[in-house]
């Protein structure tokens, strides 16, 4: 036999047998812990819907999963991060609709395309917008908050989470509805954010409602609508922006978990069939519930429905953004 047709034997063997390794790694993962990346700091909305929905993927996949918080840049420190790492299953992202679509029109430079650098493995929780202010903040309503913020715009301060994170692009909407430029405060989440505006060192800001309920039900921050058409189960007093007289206000984030490019299908089946489940479990939705998301239906929580969504957000917020900036 020539060296040649020795070497593509040879080869050819190799190649099925790193094939059976790997679909052998597929079959039997996890087979050890799994890094979670949360590109914001602890405490955030990220950061809390991610720990309340893989302490049960956990249980199902018989591994632990540790939440590593990777700031920065809006979220697209730890997306970069997440992006860039190996595809085989042991490091996931939660993601969202800064870092999976904002970031896209916002970072020219981006290090990583969205659609192209990951896997969608499934959406976790629809998280509606709610517009918040310090507790003493010298107006009574959304109307009075819009008037004081036009009067004193070079006195007021926005906290955010960084460039082309929700919170930064949902009050970068909400100032252009209203025509005002204030100065923008970033911190590395909205968990750093929130302690600042409890503690009255900030003026404002736009969140998620997972990160707001307690302190609205506590008394210590002041919130002035929900920016979706329906109000939200979690605060029945609260209007919507249209019924406090912003309708244009409309603004809604989302979290999702997602893979490197090139993770094997079969350990992304397995991981969506482990958020899927937790997304049934009572006390993950009842906890879920509670901070004010929107659990998707199963149809929602498939990896294509995710994929869609991305792409649909990207074409979104690219056009938002730009109608803000002019
Ligand atoms: C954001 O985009 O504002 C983040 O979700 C904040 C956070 O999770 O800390």
């Amino acid at each position: 036999m020539s060296f040649r047709s020795l070497m593509a034997r040879s080869l050819g063997a190799l190649t099925i047998a790193a094939a059976f390794v790997g679909s052998a790694s597929a079959q039997d993962y996890p087979t050890r812990q799994i890094t979670m990346i949360v590109p914001f700091a602890a405490g955030g909305p990220t950061d809390v819907v991610t720990r309340i929905v893989a302490s049960h993927m956990a249980q199902t996949l018989g591994q632990a999963i540790v939440i590593e918080n990777v700031v920065g840049a809006g979220g697209t420190t730890g997306a970069t991060r997440a992006a860039r790492a190996q595809p085989d299953g042991y490091t996931l992202i939660t993601g969202h609709m800064g870092t999976h679509a904002a970031a896209v029109p916002l970072y020219p430079k981006l290090a990583y395309n969205p659609e192209k650098d990951f896997e969608p493995i499934a959406l976790l929780a629809g998280t509606p917008i709610l517009v918040l202010a310090r507790k003493d903040f010298p107006a009574s309503d959304l109307t009075g908050f819009v008037a004081y913020l036009k009067a004193n715009t070079d006195k007021i301060n926005m906290a955010h989470a960084g460039v082309g994170s929700v919170s930064h692009v949902s009050c970068e909407l909400f100032n252009s509805i209203v025509g005002i430029k204030p100065t923008g405060v970033p911190f590395n989440g909205t968990g750093p954010a929130m302690n600042a505006l409890v503690a009255q060192q900030v003026d404002y800001m736009c969140d998620q409602v997972v990160n707001a309920v307690p302190q609205i039900k506590g008394g210590t921050i002041r919130a002035y609508a929900v920016a979706t058409p329906e109000r939200n189960p979690s605060l029945p007093e609260l209007p919507t922006s249209a019924e406090a007289g912003l309708p244009a206000y409309q603004a809604s984030a989302w979290n999702a978990m997602f893979a490197p490019k090139g993770t094997p299908e079969a350990i992304l089946v397995k991981l969506n069939a482990a958020a899927a489940k937790a997304l049934d479990d009572d006390n993950v939705r009842k906890r879920l519930l509670e901070l004010g998301s929107d659990i998707p239906k199963p149809e929602g929580r498939t990896r294509e429905a995710l994929g869609g969504l991305v792409r649909s957000e990207v074409a979104k917020w690219s056009a938002v953004l730009k109608a803000a900036q002019n």
